[in-house]
C-alpha cells in the first residue's frame, strides 16, 4: 500500500484526493471516493451554514471514510472573508479537511478551521503562494500546475512547481493538474508529493451526476483539445481556466444572453445559465450545452469510459504501485 505523510495525517487509505469539481462535488461522489479510501470532497462555495450542514450530513450517512470541503474564496465572490466565517465554522465541525482556493492564504481563516477541529488546506499556483499557505498555518498544500482542468491559479507546469514547492515547505504537498493515470500519479509521488489531486477523471465517475453530453465530449477528447482561456468569466473575472476549445468556440458563436438552465447546488433551484458563465453541467442542465464550459485538464487523455469512482481509484493506485516498485 502507498503510505505517505498525507495518508498518515488524514487517515485516508490511499494518497488520492478528489478535486472539488464544482457542482459535481456532491455527496454521492464524495462518499464514493471516501468509501474507496480517498479524500472525497464537497464544494460549498455559496452555501449557507444550514445548506452546508445538510450536504455534510448526507456524506456522513453514506460513508465512514474521510472527507473534506472546498471553498473558492475569490474576491469576486467574497470581497470580505468574514462573510464566510459561519459556514467555514460549521463545515470545520463536520469535515476532516477544509480547503480554500483562489485568494492569498489567510491565517485567520486557517485558525478558524483549526479551532473547530479540522485540518486546513490551500490549493496554490506558485511557490510564493505555497510559502504563504505554510506561513498561514495550513496543514496541507495542493500545488496546482497549469495542466489542470477548471480554474487555474498559476502559470507554470506541475513538475516545475513541485520542484520549487517541495523544497520550500515542510507540510505534505499534493500534486494537482493533468493527473489521470497511475503513471502520472507515480511520477508525482516519485518527485516527493504526498499524494495527488484528481479532477477531470472523476467527472466521468458513475456517481458524478455530470451531464452525459459533457462526459461524452471528455471521453472523445485529447489534451490538445483543451485550452487555457478567460472566456467563461461572466461571474468570475480575471480567472484563467482550462476547458475544451470546442466549448469556447460554441459560446462565442452563440447568439443571445441565456444559454440554458442549470440547478444551483446550494438551494437545488433551477436558474438561468448566462452565456460565458462559469457553471458546471449536471444531468439537470438544459439548453445549448455545447456552449457551456466543458472544464477539462490535460488528464482528459486518461478519460476513456464511465466507471465507478472506486474503480478509478483502484486503477490509479495499482498502476502507480506497479510502476514505483518496478522503478526501485
Ligand atoms: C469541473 C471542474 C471543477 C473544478 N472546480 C473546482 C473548485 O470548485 N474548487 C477548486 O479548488 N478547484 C476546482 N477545480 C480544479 C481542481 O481543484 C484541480 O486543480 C484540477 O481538477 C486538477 O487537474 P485535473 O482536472 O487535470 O485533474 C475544478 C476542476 C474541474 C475539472
Amino acid at each position: 500500500m502507498l503510505k505517505t505523510r498525507f495518508t498518515e495525517l488524514t487517515g485516508c487509505k490511499v494518497p488520492i484526493q478528489m478535486a472539488a469539481i464544482g457542482s459535481l462535488a456532491r455527496p454521492p461522489l464524495a462518499a464514493a471516493v471516501s468509501n474507496a479510501g480517498g479524500l472525497g470532497m464537497l464544494q460549498l462555495s455559496g452555501f449557507t451554514p444550514a445548506q452546508a450542514t445538510r450536504s455534510l450530513e448526507e456524506v456522513r450517512k453514506r460513508t465512514r471514510g474521510v472527507f473534506g470541503a472546498n471553498f473558492i474564496v475569490t474576491e469576486a465572490w467574497y470581497p470580505d472573508l468574514e462573510d464566510l466565517r459561519d459556514v467555514v465554522e460549521t463545515t470545520s465541525k463536520h469535515a476532516k479537511v477544509v480547503e480554500f482556493f483562489y485568494r492569498q492564504p489567510d491565517s485567520s481563516i486557517v485558525e478558524l478551521v483549526h479551532s473547530n477541529g479540522a485540518l486546513a488546506s490551500w490549493q496554490v499556483g506558485s511557490n510564493d503562494e505555497a510559502k504563504a499557505a505554510a506561513k498561514a498555518g495550513c496543514d496541507l498544500i495542493v500545488a496546482q500546475g497549469i495542466e489542470a482542468g477548471g480554474h487555474i491559479r498559476g502559470k507554470i507546469g506541475l513538475l516545475s512547481l513541485l520542484d520549487q514547492v517541495l523544497d520550500s515547505v515542510d507540510v505534505p504537498v499534493l500534486a494537482a493538474g493533468g493527473i489521470g493515470s497511475g503513471r502520472a500519479m507515480a511520477a508525482a509521488l516519485a518527485a516527493g508529493a504526498s499524494g495527488v489531486r484528481v479532477g477531470t477523471r472523476f467527472i466521468v465517475a458513475e456517481e458524478a451526476e455530470a451531464h452525459p453530453q459533457y462526459q461524452k465530449a471528455l471521453i472523445g477528447a485529447a489534451p490538445e483539445d483543451t485550452m487555457v482561456t478567460e472566456v467563461f468569466s461572466e461571474n468570475w473575472p480575471n480567472a484563467p481556466h482550462r476547458v475544451l476549445r470546442a466549448s469556447v468556440e460554441a459560446a462565442q458563436a452563440f447568439k443571445g444572453e441565456i444559454v440554458g438552465q442549470r440547478r444551483l447546488a446550494s438551494s437545488g433551484e433551477m436558474a438561468p445559465a448566462k452565456r460565458f458563465e462559469s457553471i458546471t453541467m449536471t444531468r439537470d442542465t438544459t439548453g445549448t450545452l455545447e456552449a457551456m464550459p466543458h472544464w477539462a485538464g490535460e488528464s482528459v487523455a486518461s478519460v476513456e469510459k464511465i466507471q465507478p469512482a472506486a474503480t478509478i481509484i483502484d486503477e490509479l493506485v495499482s498502476e502507480a504501485e506497479r510502476l514505483l516498485h518496478s522503478w526501485k
